[in-house]
């Protein structure tokens, strides 16, 4: 594989463990990084983006613009791609990788574009035009996900686990039409974890998370994703030849302590946010059974979120078509709403970052929070404005990480 050195790198080679440690969390998270063939096989062969600065601009999400004619940029913007019980496509994997190292073909391109349904709502629909492979295969799923601020990822870290599992009724005892589960996440001859991060609850601690993005995003291997061949199946013949002699003792690009310089980083992006009361449609229109204004926190104290971090059916309007782990097609964890992505620009909302705003956002409900959204309907435009308004408090609620060196 080609080496692409970069100056930082320069006088040792990309690659070099005693390097690369000497970089701070902050280093490594907006560092584009490059494949190599020394101490780790580096990049690729096939990835998303080259660093998680790409995708998660100074911490914060995806940054999407709506064209006035439909077409729709983005970076941060992936695209998932598996049959409805979360399989991966038998060709390309769970995740289309738009990008390659030199000598590989990338797997395709997603063309994003935005359609205006009812009520003034836009949903986004995403077309492949596949660059290798033998393209769309019968009864594959597609769907975006847009990478999430990383503004509340610091607080859901600090939740206690018997917190979230004090919130969850997913037989619906209370009857209020609510009933938010756990996802439990299976390991193979360990106790299952619950899934706290990520649009479905997919990931247990922010490590679990950093070490999934270096892997299925851009190809970078670690202790829990060594595998140098990364996303590419063995379907895909280029791809796995370009991994390189796939020595089952390579180094790992990212050993322990670099994920942990990785996640301390996350970590530090969200600070305890101070927020104000909300106001009584909050509660009236239910928001707050599945945003929960508190959680309770490992260290006994507690941590504004707005999110009992559980699954909830959210209906047809926003479904995957795939599951993800045991969340089905329409499961989604409640976003906690506290953060910084408010003041972000080009930030948009929900999973795939349809809603250009709360409004918008809300009017997405279904499912189980059908009831609640149509309370919200029936509020008066004046209250709207006071639930909405509060809600964008909420997510402004924290500084937005220095956009500098
Ligand atoms: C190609 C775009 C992309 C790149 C590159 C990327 N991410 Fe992400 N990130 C995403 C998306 C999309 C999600 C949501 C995934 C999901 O819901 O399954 C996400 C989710 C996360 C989350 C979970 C946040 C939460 O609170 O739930 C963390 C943490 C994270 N990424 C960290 C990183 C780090 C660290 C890197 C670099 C090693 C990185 N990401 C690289 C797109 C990206
Ligand atoms: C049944 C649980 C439930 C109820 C009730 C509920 N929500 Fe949500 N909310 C969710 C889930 C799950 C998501 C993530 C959906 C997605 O991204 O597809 C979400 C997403 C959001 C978002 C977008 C956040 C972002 O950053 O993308 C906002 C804003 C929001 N909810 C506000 C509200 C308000 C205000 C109410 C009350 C009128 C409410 N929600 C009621 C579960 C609920």
């Amino acid at each position: 594989m080609k080496i692409i050195v970069v100056a930082i790198f320069a006088a040792v080679g990309f690659g070099s463990a005693a390097e690369a440690q000497d970089l701070t969390g902050a280093q490594m998270f907006r560092q584009n990084w490059t494949s190599a063939e020394t101490a780790s096989d580096g990049l690729g062969p096939i990835f998303n983006e080259a660093s998680c600065h790409a995708c998660h601009w100074f911490g914060g999400g995806a940054r999407i613009r709506v064209r006035r004619d439909g077409e729709v940029a983005g970076a941060g913007v992936l695209l998932r791609h598996t049959f409805v019980d979360g399989k991966g496509d038998p060709h390309y994997g769970v995740q289309l990788q738009n990008k390659a190292v030199d000598g590989v073909e990338p797997e395709g391109v997603a063309d994003m574009s935005a359609l205006r349904v009812a009520d003034g709502l836009t949903r986004f629909l995403a077309s492949v035009r596949f660059t290798s492979g033998p393209g769309r295969t019968a009864g594959i799923t597609m769907s975006l996900r847009a990478a999430p601020a990383l503004d509340s990822t610091a607080l859901v870290a600090q939740v206690s686990a018997a917190a979230i599992v004090a919130g969850a009724d997913s037989q619906d005892k209370n009857k209020d039409g609510i009933s938010g589960r756990i996802h439990l996440l299976q390991v193979p001859g360990k106790k299952p974890k619950i899934g706290r991060f990520n649009w479905k609850a997919t990931a247990a601690r922010v490590e679990d998370q950093v070490a999934n993005a270096l892997w299925f995003d851009m190809g970078l291997t670690s202790p829990a994703h060594p595998a140098p061949q990364g996303e590419c199946t063995t379907r895909q013949h280029d791809c796995l030849e370009a991994s390189g002699s796939q020595s089952p003792d390579l180094a790992v690009d990212f050993d322990g302590n670099k994920i942990a310089g990785l996640a301390d980083h996350v970590r530090s992006l969200a600070v305890p946010p101070k927020v104000p009361e909300p106001p009584q449609s909050f509660a009236d229109a239910k928001c707050s059974a599945c945003h929960t204004p508190y959680m309770k926190t490992e260290d006994g104290g507690s941590v504004a979120l707005y999110s009992n971090l559980l699954l909830h059916n959210m209906g047809e309007g926003l479904t995957s078509y795939g599951g993800e782990g045991s969340a089905s097609p329409t499961e989604w964890r409640t976003t906690p709403l506290v953060g910084f992505r408010g003041k972000l620009p080009d930030h948009r909302y929900l999973h795939d970052g349809r809603a250009a705003n709360i409004d918008e956002a809300i009017r997405w409900h279904g499912g189980e929070a059908k009831t609640s959204r149509d309370a919200y309907i029936a509020l008066s435009a004046s209250e709207k404005l006071k639930l909405t308004s509060f809600v964008l408090t909420l997510m402004s609620s924290m500084p937005v990480p220095p956009q500098g060196d």
